[in-house]
């Protein structure tokens, strides 16, 4: 039998990985406890993600365990050891600013929950791919320090800048910077699941992301940039920009491309911890004024947004990823979804979910 364990299944990235791999996998497992709902209340809740896939697929299995509860995560593992050919762990608290209220719940769930996968995985089916959804906040608040000008609606890196075609790659220092709380729960997770690659010799791969996004997303006013503003844009809620004028570049990757860069490295896994920057990239980015403007036209709504120079502690002013090397091991995986379509598909996601 194959299987693969997806944790976080309700979410953005577990939601899209249980349905790209139904058709390609005997089982999926779904572990979630829908705590999402306890970070960013009840609006924010993935539970109804839950109901739609367990009504799609007949070969999925979801379970209501809490990832930071080893005991009840082993009996799944025992049960279906070799079996599980892969464990794709999306399970998380996501955010950079919430993780100041409580660091213990971020870094147990983070940090703990993401080992009690390692481990696991190493005792009952250590030849399973094993895939960590990172993110650039380990970069915390270096790329701040690149020479960044200022245009009309967006920072953008000087053009001499070896980082200006492609983005930052994986050479940028995770040493010695602003992370925040977040940042550095999900730095711990990430160091030991490269470990578990080099240490251990197991399949695991590391995957830093820049904004991940597309129409599964429950977006909140602390995670998930784009659905949220989306939905400010057709309720036509107050939306407010923290600081840089609103000008701060993000690189938007659609969920379906993310999981398929997973899927290209579950059918030839490279060995040694590998980490791939993942993002929209050169393809895929835009500034905060510039998404309003995608947004608003989407909807045909004009926004009601206010700005406050108080820009989040630690925030990026301009990130884009550069891929090449995650396409220099995976030449024939490329980009499905610009940014308009995946605006256009979150905008029509709302509507029909509202
Ligand atoms: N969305 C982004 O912009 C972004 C960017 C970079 C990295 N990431 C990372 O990608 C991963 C997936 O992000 P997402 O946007 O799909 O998040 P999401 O919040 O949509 O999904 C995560 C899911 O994990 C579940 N969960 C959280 N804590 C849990 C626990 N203790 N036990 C069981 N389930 C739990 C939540 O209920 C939620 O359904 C996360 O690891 C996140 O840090 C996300």
């Amino acid at each position: 039998m194959n299987i693969a364990v997806v944790s976080g299944s309700n979410g953005l990235i577990g939601s899209e990985s249980v349905s790209f791999f139904a058709d390609k996998m005997d089982m999926i497992i779904g572990i979630d406890n829908d705590q999402r709902a306890y970070f960013f209340g009840p609006s924010a809740s993935t539970k109804w993600n839950k109901d739609v896939l367990e009504k799609k697929y007949n070969n999925y299995k979801p379970l209501n365990y809490d990832i930071r509860d080893f005991s009840s995560l082993e009996t799944v593992f025992k049960q279906y050891g070799s079996d599980i050919k892969i464990v794709v762990h999306t399970a998380a608290q996501p955010s950079h600013d919430w993780a100041a209220k409580e660091p213990i719940t971020d870094f147990t769930i983070n940090a703990n929950g993401t080992l009690n996968f390692l481990e696991l995985t190493r005792l009952y089916c250590p030849k399973a791919v094993f895939i960590f959804t990172s993110t650039n906040k380990v970069y915390g608040d270096t790329p701040n320090f690149l020479p960044l000008v200022e245009l009309e609606k967006r920072w953008e890196i000087e053009k001499t800048h070896p980082y200006f075609e492609k983005g930052i790659d994986e050479h940028m220092s995770i040493d010695n910077s602003k992370h925040s709380v977040f940042g550095v729960s999900k730095v711990a997770a990430d160091v030991m699941v490269q470990e578990y690659g080099k240490y251990f010799d197991m399949n695991t791969a590391v995957f830093r992301g820049g904004c991940l996004t597309g129409p599964q997303h429950s977006g909140a006013q602390l995670h998930g940039f784009l659905s949220y503003l989306m939905k400010c844009a057709i309720t036509k809620d107050h939306y407010t920009i923290f600081g840089y004028k609103g000008k701060q570049v993000r690189d938007n990757i659609h969920a379906w491309d993310l999981v398929n860069m997973f899927w290209h490295f579950y059918q030839n896994p490279q060995s040694g911890g590998q980490v791939y920057n993942a993002g929209g990239g050169r393809f895929s980015n835009c500034s905060m004024l510039e998404a309003i403007d995608i947004c608003e036209e989407i909807t045909g709504n004009k926004m009601n947004y206010s700005y406050t120079d108080n820009n989040r502690s630690g925030d990026h002013i301009w990130y884009i990823s550069d891929l090449t090397k995650f396409q220099s091991h995976y030449p024939e995986w490329d980009y499905k979804y610009s940014l308009e379509t995946t605006l256009t598909q979150i905008f029509e996601n709302l509507k029909s979910r509202a």
